[in-house]
């Protein structure tokens, strides 16, 4: 369904899922939001986003698509989705009418902890940046995916970055792995504020500073699986497996597969394993897809680092 984007009356761009390689969450801030000091890590898992002028006066207009595991029933398409949102936001930003049509075509499920309304939002951004031909500096786009999402502007980044502030401010982190994943998307996603709300019941005295991920940001740098298995950390999981208990037997039956660790990836409910090499990700993949399939599970393999929000230029299969 990227016509468009062949024919050049469209622009598609593709950005990636995010797993937190090491989430640290201080207390609840006045505004609402906690304080993050995070390790993002982009995998190769990716919604592309088409845009395309619409009428007059129409504003925007948005399409989702994709196959059912993403929970494509959970995403509106009024004016709360973060895509409408972003045509807008940019729109305002440079004194245009965001008359337009985004077709996103999801792989990143909903709710799932991956950052998959935040992508879309990113695409949106560059997408109309190019279609518009405004040039706006990455500066000013920064500041704009700041403003839609604590996670948009990692989307725009990708690769392996830390996060800090509510995860807006974003420091590129030197990657030298080459990392594989399995991910293991549950049938129900689960609400993001939710699982902050658990973890200021659970944690009433969360330090105001949230811990920082050195363990992984040196794992990273030196490219070794075992070190990095070793120092994955998500503050976040309590919560995540309290509010779904039956993640804990998941993470151990991917462990006991061969998995190298398995963790809750942000607020969940995805489950993230790390292996050593292609060969187990995919012989885990294969055993957590005879158990989970039949519990409305989807498992794929992923590798990361992956590159941020980009164009791209070919016909997609619907
Ligand atoms: O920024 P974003 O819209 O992605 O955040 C979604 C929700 O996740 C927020 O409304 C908030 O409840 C929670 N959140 C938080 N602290 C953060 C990021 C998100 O409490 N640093």
């Amino acid at each position: 369904m990227t016509d468009a984007g062949a024919t050049g009356a469209g622009v598609t761009v593709r950005t990636p899922a995010k797993v937190n390689l090491h989430l640290g969450v201080g207390h609840v801030r006045p505004d609402g939001f906690h304080p993050l000091d995070t390790v993002f890590h982009a995998i190769s898992l990716y919604d592309d986003v088409t845009v395309s002028s619409g009428d007059p006066g129409s504003g925007p207009r948005v399409r989702v698509l994709g196959e059912a595991h993403v929970g494509l029933d959970e995403v509106p398409v009024d004016g709360d989705n973060l895509a409408h949102r972003a045509a807008r936001l940019l729109g305002r930003s440079e004194g245009l009418a965001p008359d337009v049509l985004v077709e996103i075509h999801k792989s990143i499920p909903v709710a799932g902890g991956l950052a998959g309304g935040s992508a879309d939002a990113a695409a949106t951004l560059v997408a109309l940046d190019r279609l518009w031909g405004t040039e706006v500096a990455d500066v000013d786009l920064y500041r704009l995916a700041a403003e839609l999402g604590s996670d948009v502007s990692f989307a725009l980044l990708g690769g392996s970055a830390r996060g800090t502030g509510r995860g807006e401010v974003l420091q590129r982190l030197t990657d030298h792995g080459s990392w594989w994943w399995v991910v293991v998307i549950a049938a129900e996603g689960l609400s993001t504020p939710a699982v902050y709300r658990r973890f200021d019941e659970l944690f009433t005295t969360a330090p105001a500073k949230p811990s920082p991920g050195a363990d992984v940001e040196r794992a990273l740098a030196n490219g070794d699986p075992a070190a990095l298995a070793r120092a994955l950390r998500n503050d976040l999981e309590p919560a995540a497996l309290d509010l779904r208990p039956e993640l804990d037997g998941l993470i151990h039956r991917g462990e006991a597969a061969g998995a190298l660790r398995g963790l809750v990836s942000g607020s969940g409910p995805t489950c993230v394993f790390l292996c050593a090499d292609a060969a187990t990700a995919r012989a885990v993949a294969g055993e957590l897809q005879a158990t989970e399939g039949p519990r409305g599970a989807h498992v794929l393999v992923a590798t990361g680092p992956a590159a941020g929000a980009h164009r791209v230029t070919y016909d997609r299969p619907v």
